[in-house]
């Protein structure tokens, strides 16, 4: 059975194209590599021991994406990863934002309409809640203004989604991330943050192997219990497993609803000093950090509610933090070797 992975080569989208080899599906994989490496590729079948197919173009060009699906028409499903994802970028760019992550989108999904294509996995995000009033945060929770481009394309990318099934024979099934880290066992994938990196896992990890002198911590002046900020951090790995149990829901035919919204969170918030001893116990390594000013647009707290996507979906994050820092760690000490 053959899934179309768009963006997998990228982080979350590599470990999903794992799991699902590992499940014996076939593969193929768009993606324009814009945040990526071919090398992925290598990787994933030093892993799984199969190298997925590859076709390299930009899922915004029409005409590509459609004579793509023409010639793959035996496709089952489609997990949809390839969009731009800083949040800080997006509020520079916020025009590169919406043509790249609404367009790709509406290519793929008039491709789905024209090839009878009836299934698609939406990578969503829990931004789409803000900061919710209530905790933790359930699928039902309302959705808030976005803070930021990139939020507002998620919401509406889901919007589109919604819209286009409720007239074409189309099922979805959109999932919310929290907080994704962590690498694969093998630490032969990871991620792998072109620059700068925004987000915390890969900037801690960095800072730890000597690429950036310190982290700065955004902020300890929250009202939470140490100050900092607090997140729902979700192991990759588990998050990836939960994509293979959507595609299998919709192929098996398990819900009669079109589309379906499911939080992929591990239920517990963690504050950014606790992931820092965390990453400081698995690792073994002492992290240089000085407290900042708050960072823009930053939540003060957020976690899922994992009650539906345990029940309903039949998924639940396994994977402690400890495991998810220390597996971080492993990956950037590969890189290092990599380098040397
Ligand atoms: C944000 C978005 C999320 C998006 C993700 C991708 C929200 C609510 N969430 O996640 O949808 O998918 O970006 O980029 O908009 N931190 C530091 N120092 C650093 C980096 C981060 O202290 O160098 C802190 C942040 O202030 C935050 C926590 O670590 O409290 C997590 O930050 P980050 O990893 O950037 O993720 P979010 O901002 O939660």
């Amino acid at each position: 059975m053959k899934i179309l992975v768009t963006g997998g080569t990228g982080y979350i989208g590599s470990h999903t194209v794992v799991e699902l080899q590992e499940k014996g599906y076939e593969v193929v994989i768009v993606d324009n590599l814009s945040n990526s490496s071919i090398e992925v590729l290598d990787n994933i079948a030093k892993i799984t021991g199969k190298r997925p197919q590859f076709e390299q173009f930009d899922l915004t060009e029409q005409k590509r994406t459609a004579e793509f699906f023409a010639a793959n028409s035996d496709i089952e499903a489609i997990i949809h990863f390839a969009a731009f994802k800083a949040v800080g970028e997006s509020v520079e760019k916020p025009l590169m934002y919406y043509r790249n992550n609404l367009i790709s989108l509406m290519n793929i999904l008039q491709g789905m309409i024209d090839n009878r294509v009836k299934n698609i996995v939406f990578s969503s995000s829990c931004t789409v809640y803000g900061q919710p009033e209530k905790l933790p945060v359930s699928e039902s929770s309302p959705i808030q203004k976005a803070w930021s481009p990139y939020g507002n394309t998620k919401q509406m990318s889901e919007e589109i989604i919604q819209f286009t099934s409720d007239v074409n024979d189309l099922q979805a099934i959109l999932l919310r991330y929290f907080n994704p880290i962590g690498a694969h066992e093998s630490a032969l994938i990871g991620e792998l943050p072109i620059g700068v990196p925004n987000c915390l896992m890969p900037y801690i990890t960095q800072t730890a192997i000597g690429i950036r002198e310190f982290l700065r911590v955004w902020g300890d002046d929250y009202p939470t219990p140490d100050g900092t900020a607090i997140r729902d951090y979700i192991h990759v790995v588990d998050l990836a497993k939960a994509h293979v149990i959507a595609i299998e829901r919709m192929i098996e035919k398990r819900s009669n609803k079109k589309v379906e919204i499911f939080n992929l969170g591990t239920g517990n918030g963690f504050s950014v000093m606790e992931v820092i001893k965390s990453f400081e116990r698995a690792s073994g390594v002492k992290l240089n950090y000085q407290i900042m000013e708050r960072r823009s647009g930053d939540v003060v707290e957020v976690w899922s509610d994992t009650e539906y996507a345990n029940k309903e979906l039949g998924w639940k994050a396994e994977k402690p933090l400890d495991e998810m820092t220390l597996s971080a760690w492993k990956w950037e000490e590969a890189l290092a070797k990599k380098r040397d």
